[in-house]
């Protein structure tokens, strides 16, 4: 197989990496697109690359009766898998299994819709002359190469109801209730749905968080008769100074978690508050896509398939500045993206008092505003 525009009659696709609402929605723009528009056959391949290596291959052709009604189904229906890239951890063997089942297949190309690790498969095979597009998911979105991935925004859903969901209880046990959520190294999750759930404390990865500016904000709250605080923990958060938390998988792998539940017990002996912890886990990956992610993975699957009519092969699908575009593999300087520090939405937490576990010049105690130097609680005398 080569790449550039050639003629093409049958593509495969498969989805790797951990599952996301929104995997169907592309499977289905995919398969849509590419026969229906083109008239080109579809392969899906089962559990990531997997059903590339197995002997006999595991797929199973795709037309449009296989992907009526998955639109906003939840999960993947060829199936993932994310216990690392056989490629880094088996050597040559995998890569020629795979290469040796797609020209068995007889597949003219390969979409790859994955998260960072999945996307480092296809630049393996991108450097080995396999044609592969990418098409990005991960609800960290963490990706680098796009703005959003697949699933981000039904996650920030999902987590924003938990937050709504956790103050109420907290509110009524006057309580400092902790909710961990995902993310890996990265605080999108977090930040976002503390900023659309109003949280009171979100502590994110990329801000090594202090004892002191969490414990100030819960007395200032406590100081204006408000007995209670809501603090979302990012998975990978961690204290300044100090090291993330990891849990063992029953399958003995190493995962960040923990957090949440150090939080707790640790605010509890410091300020003597009463603390409980939650960890949402698997519900924001789990579940129906929200219409955003419907929305992006039909346009990411769509233009997936064009860039493949096109024969612009080894190309990262990508939303940027709300246009989907693509980057080339080779042009994507790193797996991750950081959250930038100048996020427009980290000023817009802080601007709005959410504390993000470092002093901020937020004060929830003022009284008297500057132009009026009349009691803000008062809202001085009204105007006939
Ligand atoms: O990358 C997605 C993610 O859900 C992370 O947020 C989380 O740390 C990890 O996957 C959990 O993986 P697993 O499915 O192996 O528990």
């Amino acid at each position: 197989m080569h790449s550039g525009k050639a003629a093409i009659a049958k593509i495969g696709i498969c989805t790797g990496g951990g599952d996301c609402p929104g995997l169907n929605a592309a499977i289905r723009a995919i398969v849509k697109h590419a026969v229906g528009s083109y008239g080109w056959q579809v392969i899906g391949i089962e559990e990531s690359l997997t059903g590339l290596m197995l002997r006999p291959t595991k797929v199973r052709p795709l037309y449009f009766n296989d992907v009526s009604g998955i639109l906003d189904r939840g999960g993947t229906i060829l199936r993932t898998k994310n216990d690392g890239s056989p490629f880094r951890k088996d050597g040559q063997k995998p890569l020629k299994l795979v290469t040796e089942g797609i020209a068995a297949l007889s597949l003219d190309g390969l979409i790859v819709v994955g998260g960072d690790g999945t996307q480092g498969m296809a630049r393996i095979l991108h450097g080995e002359g396999v044609p592969v597009i990418g098409v990005p998911k991960t609800i960290d979105n963490d990706l680098a190469g796009t703005e959003q991935c697949i699933g981000f925004a039904t996650a920030v859903d999902v987590a924003t109801e938990a937050i709504h969901r956790i103050e109420t209880t907290a509110q009524s046990h006057s309580r400092v209730m902790i909710l961990e959520v995902m993310g890996r190294e990265a605080g999108f999750i977090a930040l976002h749905a503390g900023l659309a759930a109003g949280a009171h404390v979100v502590l994110i990865p990329e801000i090594p968080f202090s004892w002191d500016a969490i414990i100030k904000k819960i007395e200032d709250r406590h100081s204006l008769g408000r007995q209670f605080t809501v603090i979302v923990v990012a998975e990978g958060a961690k204290e300044k100074g100090g090291e993330s938390q990891f849990r063992k998988s029953t399958t003995g792998s190493t995962h960040l978690g923990g957090m949440g539940e150090y939080v707790a017990k640790k605010l509890h002996a410091l300020a003597g508050v009463e603390t409980r912890s939650t960890t949402l886990g698997h519900i924001q990956r789990g579940g129906t896509p929200n219409a955003y992610d419907r929305i992006l993975a039909t346009a990411f699957g769509v233009h997936a398939v064009e860039l493949a009519a096109n024969g612009k092969w080894g190309r990262l699908v990508s939303l940027e500045a709300g246009r989907i575009t693509d980057y080339r593999y080779e042009d994507i300087k790193e797996r991750r993206r950081p959250m930038p520090m100048d996020s427009d939405f980290i000023r817009a937490a802080e601007a709005t008092g959410i504390c993000l576990g470092r002093p901020s010049t937020f004060s929830q105690k003022v009284t008297k505003t500057k132009s009026t130097g009349k009691s803000a609680k008062s809202g001085g005398k009204k105007k006939k």
